[in-house]
């Protein structure tokens, strides 16, 4: 397969760990997720030495700020060179984003629904009695296509409802994929990757499973070959 829909999660405490499991995974995995862990860590450096590996990055940092000030970071993101950044779902928020990324070939994510909320916590939030997370993330995709966004983050159970909203042309990523008979964690809504991949995924964000596992290399291997006979 040429195209590689993995995107292993990079959920270490510092950059040497990082790097130590990118040399694991050789040329098996070319997409990595820098998250707010490691970013707190290390900074831009990290995310400079793995692009510098021939890498590509998804930077999740979530963003989530006044139009002004979203509009600029989105711009020295786009700058530092990564391929992925993700922002709240809000419209305010994206259209900054959208303004911010110009002519760059810097791909935005928007995060429609945290999965940690459930409709409690919605109503909590200020939302009306009775909305529901589904109805919200069909909202902000919405939204999201509006505003220029390129693509979404979503759980894989909700990947075939947002690709048929969005259209073939979108980006999707959907963590919480688990190959059958893995260790699911913390992870409570999964799918396996073959199954999100025909739900419409484009890319598939795999921490621990890849990880944690005795050959990482190995197992990311297995789980590209389980999706190309799927
Ligand atoms: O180890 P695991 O495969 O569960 O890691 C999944 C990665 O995707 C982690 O970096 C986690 O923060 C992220 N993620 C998630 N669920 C979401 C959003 C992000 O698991 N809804």
């Amino acid at each position: 397969m040429n195209y590689n829909p993995i995107i292993v999660a990079l959920d270490v405490e510092s950059g040497a760990q990082a790097l130590q499991l990118i040399d694991q995974l050789e040329d098996s995995v070319d997409f990595y997720k820098i998250g707010l862990e490691l970013y707190s860590a290390e900074g831009n450096s990290i995310v400079k030495e793995v692009l510098a590996r021939n890498k590509k990055v998804f930077l999740d940092l979530k963003f989530h700020d006044i139009p002004e000030t979203v509009k600029r970071a989105v711009s020295r993101a786009a700058d530092l060179g990564v391929h992925l950044l993700t922002v709240h779902a809000y419209p305010q928020v994206m259209a900054a984003a959208v303004a911010g990324k110009g002519q760059s070939e810097l791909q935005l994510l928007g995060v429609t629904v945290l999965t940690s909320l459930s409709e409690e916590d919605l109503v909590d939030l200020g939302y009306p009695e009775g909305t529901s997370v589904g109805a919200l993330v069909r909202q902000r995709v919405q939204q999201g296509i509006a505003a220029g966004i390129d693509g979404f983050v979503c759980s894989p159970l909700e990947a075939k409802a947002v690709r048929s909203l969005s259209g073939p042309e979108k980006v999707l990523v959907t963590p919480g994929v688990r190959s059958p008979g893995k260790d699911a964690g913390d992870q409570k809504r999964i799918a396996t990757p073959a199954q999100a991949i025909s739900d419409g995924a484009s890319y598939l964000v795999i921490g621990r499973q890849v990880t944690r596992a005795k050959s990482p290399k190995d197992e990311a291997l297995a789980i590209l070959s389980e999706i190309s006979t799927a």
